[in-house]
């Protein structure tokens, strides 16, 4: 795909070898996400960084990687902040923001209100997660984990193996990966998770029509010895009351005595965060934060150089952003 001026609304927009661009492009922001150098390649663009829902990463890594890039970034958090609480339509509200930004950030509630605001926009727009329907960045930046991950441990991509455990109904990173997944071959997804809760069918259509292995289970013992499981919490905000969320939390609970009982030695252990860590979920134990096949942090930090590369690409800076670049004048631990 011309990644220049382009939206990245959705995964299946992206084919394989735009994928290897991102992941490309990103390694190269290395230096700057660890402030080894700086660069000021978007010296002078504005980001509109509109988040209508709850968010620490997205918001910030988005807003931290234009900044990384010497951009400016404008904010606006939630409806009753913005005139969208006066009526104002998604059309109007990107006619105007897209007057001030050159390149926008949006999560909203509601499954395609992203790629409604961006049918509006006069400048590129990413979805930050629009209600369960996707998390684009969110997909890439775990894909880029994996293959680090699988990498480090002397394993390949294709044959992988992952477990995907939790809200698997509502979760739109799971969404989003699963049709990442498709890029690869010979993938065993298995899909743990509520009966209530399950993976729609048609995104398990979806990786069996490319020749995946896709097994359904309820059960996380002895579903778990994978290269992979990618916990995830249960999506509150997307049930009817807190009462019907209660029903599932704290169903599936890794901590290390199961991670020792049924994983592989060195199985990743992955979430998109947070990780609900109040007694009645607790999906993650904290028992496992010495462990070092826990990718959670470090799947953290790789959502600022994913989009970095994002922007770098979107924007068509690729090429400034060493040539624009200088030595770091401030002292950072390592
Ligand atoms: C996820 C989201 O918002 O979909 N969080 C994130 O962006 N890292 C997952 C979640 O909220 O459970």
């Amino acid at each position: 795909m011309d990644f220049k001026g382009s939206h990245i609304l959705s995964i299946e927009q992206f084919e394989r070898a735009d994928i290897e661009r991102i992941f490309e492009v990103a390694d190269r922001m290395e230096p700057y996400a660890l402030r080894k150098r700086i660069t000021r390649v978007l010296d002078g663009a504005i980001l509109g960084n509109m988040f209508f829902e709850p968010s620490t990463r997205t918001r910030v890594s988005f807003g931290s990687a234009f900044n990384l890039l010497g951009g400016a970034v404008r904010e606006t958090t939630g409806f009753e902040s913005s005139a969208i609480a006066k009526g104002e339509s998604l059309y109007d509200t990107a006619r105007v923001l897209s007057g001030y930004s050159d390149v926008i950030c949006m999560r909203h509630p509601q499954a395609g209100s992203v790629a409604e605001f961006a049918a509006a926009s006069r400048v590129p727009v990413m979805n930050g997660g629009d209600g369960p329907n996707e998390h684009p960045t969110q997909a890439l930046l775990d894909l880029y984990t994996i293959r680090k991950e699988v990498a480090s441990k002397g394993r390949s991509m294709d044959e992988l193996r992952i477990a995907m455990i939790g809200d698997l109904k509502y979760g739109r990173t799971v969404h989003s990966l699963c049709k990442l997944l498709k890029v690869y071959n010979n993938v065993t997804v298995t899909l743990i998770s509520p009966r209530e809760l399950q993976m729609p069918e048609e995104l398990v259509e979806g990786l069996r029509e490319v020749g995946h292995q896709v097994v359904v289970t309820d059960q996380l013992e002895g579903s778990i010895n994978s290269d992979i499981v990618y916990s995830t919490r249960i999506q509150e905000e997307r049930f009817g009351s807190k009462e019907e969320a209660d029903l599932y939390r704290g169903k599936f609970r890794l901590n290390q005595q199961i991670y020792t009982k049924y994983c592989e030695p060195n199985t990743v252990i992955m979430h998109p965060l947070p990780r609900d860590s109040r007694a009645e979920a607790n999906e993650l134990d904290n028992d496992l934060n010495e462990n070092p096949n826990l990718a959670i942090f470090r799947q953290a930090d790789n959502g600022v150089l994913v989009r970095m590369a994002l922007f770098a690409l979107v924007l068509d800076v690729v090429d400034g952003v060493d040539k624009y670049s200088s030595d770091v004048n401030w002292y950072r631990p390592e």
